[in-house]
């Protein structure tokens, strides 16, 4: 026999891997071998690729056509989920269509990038600041009423549009869903009355114009929430003051209040205001206030937030308290901070790459058939763009040129970094320009890759990471089939050298250096040369199971 180191089960010497918990007897012999699938729990998930492919919704129809109002969503409700489910057939494009990345890798310029020649920095003064702020929470924490109630007291939401919601939700018997019918815009979101893709709207504070990025909290959609996450400057997390649903949102397994403040902090965002909504349930009681205020400071100090870079409102998006104003209702007496609106004017923008070249992930796609155009949305991450610049789509390799932009939802001349844009391209194939791919400067293209290694944190996961364990690789909008190829050392957390080499599986909160490769190719860099592409997620079966960051493109 021999005993399984995890569970110390006694197994029969003929078995490889545990009979009870599946971790492998010795993983490292397998460890290249793709055919003989590594036997740990972690290592069970198909090796499905599930690339979203975007359709062309009758709102995308109307917001191309020059009336792009309020928002899109981050992946919109109009698309299909396409199974590539053979080897041949993982990448997005056609065989007849393969993209130049795959074929070769362009060098990059050697010329030392030139930011007049790019950007135009005459083209730039003026333009007001963008302040990217994605609102996450636990599912039916109030987010979409949240922002939903700010874009009518602004007057992003028009009394009509608003009364038109306030009717036809209550026709299907979801009355209190009016304000996040405001966000929530497809049919399914509005009868299932939670929220799937992220809804982008925007409005002005007075400081800045604000992108509010309205995020799913339901577990499912947690990858739509990472790709509206990546965009972030900043984030509201809204929690369920009432009783119980906190707690909910704690929850170590189910808890999404945990797995967004984890995501959020990792992709840098470090200034966040928690709003404790639904006051009004708990009668606006100040200590049930302080009791969420304590047991969250130490969650999220734990998470790395600063106490200081963190603003808590008491609120109740429903009854209009503390959104733009101080609140009227005289039970919030003891509460002598800022209002939502105030919170979000005292944040400070992080500094912008104007003067690097152009870099943009795209988050989503809209397809004209009949005008033959493509509106590729995502936030600016580097540089500059404007009308008529000749672009690269990465990772196919094509080019295009930039038609038109709109920024705010109006048509402008021109971006920048930080910016939220939706770019309309001409002279390229729709099949070229997918969610996950990268907008760049043809001189300077990013790198494309399918195997790396990764420095990554575990999570709070209850079965070890082995070699082989097939996962979901994250990165930008980007989303790959992943395998764990090498666990090449436990690191110490606080100092980053090497504790142990070669270890044998990775368990929660360890710090580790990996190799994981990815099935087709993705955009990606080193996380040192540029951040937006080289922070990574690793889930399993529905969770994130490790953060990292990009240290080596190997292939
Ligand atoms: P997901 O996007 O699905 O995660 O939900 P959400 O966080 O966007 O919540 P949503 O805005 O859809 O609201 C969920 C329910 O909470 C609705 O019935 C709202 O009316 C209710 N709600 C939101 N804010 C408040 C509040 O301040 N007080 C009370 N009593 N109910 C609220
Ligand atoms: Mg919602």
């Amino acid at each position: 026999v021999w005993r399984c180191p995890i569970c110390t089960y006694d197994n029969e010497d003929s078995f490889s891997a545990c009979d009870i918990c599946g971790v492998l007897r010795n993983p490292l012999v397998k460890a290249n071998d793709r055919s003989e699938s590594a036997g740990g729990i972690l290592s069970s998930v198909s090796e499905t690729n599930v690339f979203v492919e975007p359709n062309l919704t009758d709102k995308g129809r109307e917001n191309f056509n020059g009336v792009l109002e309020k928002s899109y969503s981050g992946t919109s409700s109009g698309k299909k989920l396409v199974d590539f489910t053979s080897e041949s057939s993982n990448s997005p494009y056609p065989s007849s269509l393969k993209p130049k990345a795959d074929i070769e890798t362009k060098p990059t310029s050697l010329e030392p990038y030139n930011s007049k020649k790019h950007t135009m920095p005459e083209m730039l003064e003026g333009i007001s600041n963008q302040l990217n702020l994605a609102v996450v929470g636990h599912v039916d924490s109030g987010k979409s009423t949240l922002c939903g109630r700010l874009l009518h007291l602004l007057g992003s939401v028009s009394q009509k549009d608003m009364k038109k919601f306030e009717e036809e939700a209550k026709q299907i018997g979801k009355g209190s869903f009016a304000y996040a019918w405001t966000l929530d815009e497809s049919s399914e979101e509005r009868e299932r009355g939670i929220t799937m893709t992220v809804g982008v709207a925007f409005f002005k504070s007075g400081k800045y114009d604000v992108v509010l990025l309205d995020s799913p909290g339901h577990r499912d959609f947690v990858p739509n929430m990472i790709s509206g996450a990546t965009q972030a400057d900043a984030a509201i997390l809204v929690i369920d003051g009432s009783m119980g649903s906190f707690e909910a949102g704690m929850d170590a397994e189910k808890g999404q209040t945990r797995e967004h403040a984890q995501v959020i902090r990792s992709f840098g965002v470090d200034q966040i205001i928690v709003v404790v909504n639904k006051m009004d349930v708990v009668g606006f009681s100040e200590e049930r206030y302080v009791a969420i205020k304590e047991k969250l400071g130490t969650f999220l100090r734990s998470c790395g937030y600063k106490d200081s870079s963190i603003s808590y409102i008491p609120a109740s998006a429903i009854e209009n308290q503390n959104l733009i104003a101080k609140p009227s209702d005289d039970r919030l007496y003891w509460f002598e901070g800022p209002s939502v609106l105030e919170a979000i004017d005292s944040i400070q923008l992080p500094a912008r790459d104007y003067e690097k070249p152009l870099l943009m992930p795209v988050c989503d796609v809209i397809k004209s058939e009949s005008e033959r155009r493509i509106l590729a949305c995502g936030k600016l991450e580097r540089g500059a763009v404007f009308a008529g610049r000749k672009v690269l789509i990465m990772p196919s390799g094509e080019m295009a040129s930039v038609e038109c932009l709109q920024r705010d939802a109006v048509v402008c001349d021109v971006a920048r970094a930080g910016d939220h844009v939706a770019l309309s391209l001409r002279g390229i194939d729709d099949r070229y320009v997918v969610s996950g791919g990268v907008i760049c400067d043809p001189e300077y293209p990013v790198g494309v890759g399918r195997h790396f290694e990764l420095k990554i944190l575990v999570l709070d996961i209850s079965t070890p990471i082995l070699i082989g364990a097939q996962l979901e690789f994250h990165v930008h909008h980007a989303k790959n089939a992943a395998r764990v190829e090498k666990l090449l050392s436990v690191l110490d957390p606080k100092t980053g050298s090497v504790k142990k080499k070669s270890p044998r599986y990775l368990l929660a909160k360890q710090s580790a250096a990996v190799e994981v490769s990815v099935d087709g190719s993705v955009c990606v860099e080193e996380y040192s040369k540029c951040r937006a592409l080289g922070r990574v997620f690793l889930r399993w079966s529905g969770r994130c199971v490790a953060i990292g960051i990009v240290t080596r493109v190997i292939q």
